[in-house]
């Protein structure tokens, strides 16, 4: 471990138990220092939403190098054009940062320890201001709900069209804002290529008490308007490749797929694409009907359905990991996985003792745990 890492995982470990205590001082200082900056946030702010925080304290312990990080750090600090932040932020977020851990850290909180965030915080800081220097586009793109569909308990598919061309790659995803929740930004898969018509297709699924996807899919309708964020996720085909594909899909984790499905549809004739989609029941398979009549039309596409809680669902069962794995072999392929986190996991742990190269795999998890 380097000896910034050192510190910062130290220093860390003397307030992580007063997380709580630490976020609520840190806006509030904030807020103090520039009260024009809580126009920035969500209205509603418990601790356990106030992202900001734990996503900073989640970079700069992380990116050991941000340096590795470049790309990842530039984009971030484009998407936080959406959020109105400029660069004079950058110091009092800094400064909020470092107070917080300094005044519940204790006694033991020392020069080294303060240096260490003030230098880690500055990498991140100055990397994310030149991603948002650097970037042409605008800060969002307005965008009109032209149809929704509901399907099964707690998924919906809607198509937006944007006033202005939103330039993105299939695979890719966008934050998302609508007027149900202002301020309130998540990412979302986009699920169709990029059209003439700026038509963009999304899938979403109500998870519990979640705030968007809760409203995205059952407030959500024709006429709303919605802002729409930088494309975002590298999870795009590689079209020198010329290996066979395979896509593992977990719910609506099948969006960035169709996406990739849509633009080989353009252009393959030489690439097998084999998609393996689970879901836990038969209602959760939402666009099944739609890939089996594109596996009909072109001869390159298998889909794979499977369902791993329906006892009554006649096609495949169990994770779809494991039945990606019955089929095979994988050795030479390019794979894609999108969907929860633990789906994605099993999926790598299996594509791991499949022993294929993580050089060949793109994925995108869609939740943290
Ligand atoms: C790269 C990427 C791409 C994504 N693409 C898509 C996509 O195409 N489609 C899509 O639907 N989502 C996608 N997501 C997930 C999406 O961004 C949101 O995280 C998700 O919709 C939940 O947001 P929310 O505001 O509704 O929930 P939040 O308000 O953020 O919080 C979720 C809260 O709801 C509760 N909760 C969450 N999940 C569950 C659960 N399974 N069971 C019970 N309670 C739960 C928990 O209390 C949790 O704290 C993507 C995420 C990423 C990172
Ligand atoms: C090192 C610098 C920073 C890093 C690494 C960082 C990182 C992040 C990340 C990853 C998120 C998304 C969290 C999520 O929704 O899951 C986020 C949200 C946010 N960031 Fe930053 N950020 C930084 C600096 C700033 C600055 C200077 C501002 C200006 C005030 C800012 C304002 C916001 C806002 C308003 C949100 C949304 C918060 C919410 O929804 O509650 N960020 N940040």
């Amino acid at each position: 471990m380097g000896n910034l890492s050192r510190l910062l995982k130290e220093s860390w470990a003397l307030v992580e138990d007063q997380q709580d205590k630490v976020a609520g001082y840190f806006y509030a200082r904030l807020f103090l220092t520039d009260p024009r900056l809580r126009d920035l946030f969500p209205v509603h702010m418990d601790v356990q939403r106030a992202r900001l925080l734990g996503a900073i304290v989640h970079a700069v312990q992380t990116l050991e190098d941000p340096e590795q990080f470049d790309s990842y750090l530039r984009a971030l600090g484009r998407d936080h054009r959406k959020f109105e932040v400029v660069g004079a932020h950058y110091d009092v977020v800094g400064a909020a940062l470092v107070e917080a851990l300094r005044t519940f850290a204790g006694e033991q909180w020392g020069w080294e320890y303060e240096q260490a965030w003030k230098d880690a915080y500055a990498v991140i800081a100055r990397k994310m201001q030149a991603g948002a220097a650097e970037d042409d586009n605008p800060p969002f793109w307005h965008a009109e709900v032209v149809a929704h569909q509901r399907y099964g308990r707690d998924m919906a598919v809607f198509t937006c069209r944007t006033s202005t061309p939103l330039d993105y790659r299939p695979g890719q995803y966008v934050s998302l804002e609508s007027q149900y929740h202002p301020r309130v930004w998540r990412a979302y898969s986009v699920a169709n290529a990029p059209r003439r018509d700026n038509l963009l297709e999304f899938h979403v699924r109500a998870l519990g008490a979640g705030w968007v996807s809760g409203a995205l899919v059952r407030r959500l309708r024709a006429g709303d308007p919605l802002r729409l964020a930088a494309p975002m996720g590298d999870m795009v085909l590689d079209r020198r490749s010329a290996r066979d594909i395979v896509c593992v899909a977990g719910g609506t984790g099948l969006a960035p797929i169709k996406a990739l499905i849509d633009e080989l549809t353009t252009y393959n004739r030489t690439r097998w694409v084999h998609v393996f989609l689970g879901a836990r029941d038969r209602d959760d398979l939402y666009h099944l009907d739609e890939l089996t009549q594109l596996a009909a039309r072109y001869p390159w596409l298998s889909v794979v359905p499977s369902c791993s809680e329906d006892e009554t669902f006649t096609g495949e069962r169990g994770h779809v990991n494991e039945v990606m794995s019955r089929y095979g072999p994988w050795a030479e392929h390019d794979f894609f996985v999108s969907g929860p986190a633990p789906m994605v996991r099993g999926t790598m742990r299996t594509l791991s003792e499949l022993r294929v190269p993580s050089t060949r795999i793109r994925y995108d998890a869609f939740t943290e745990w």
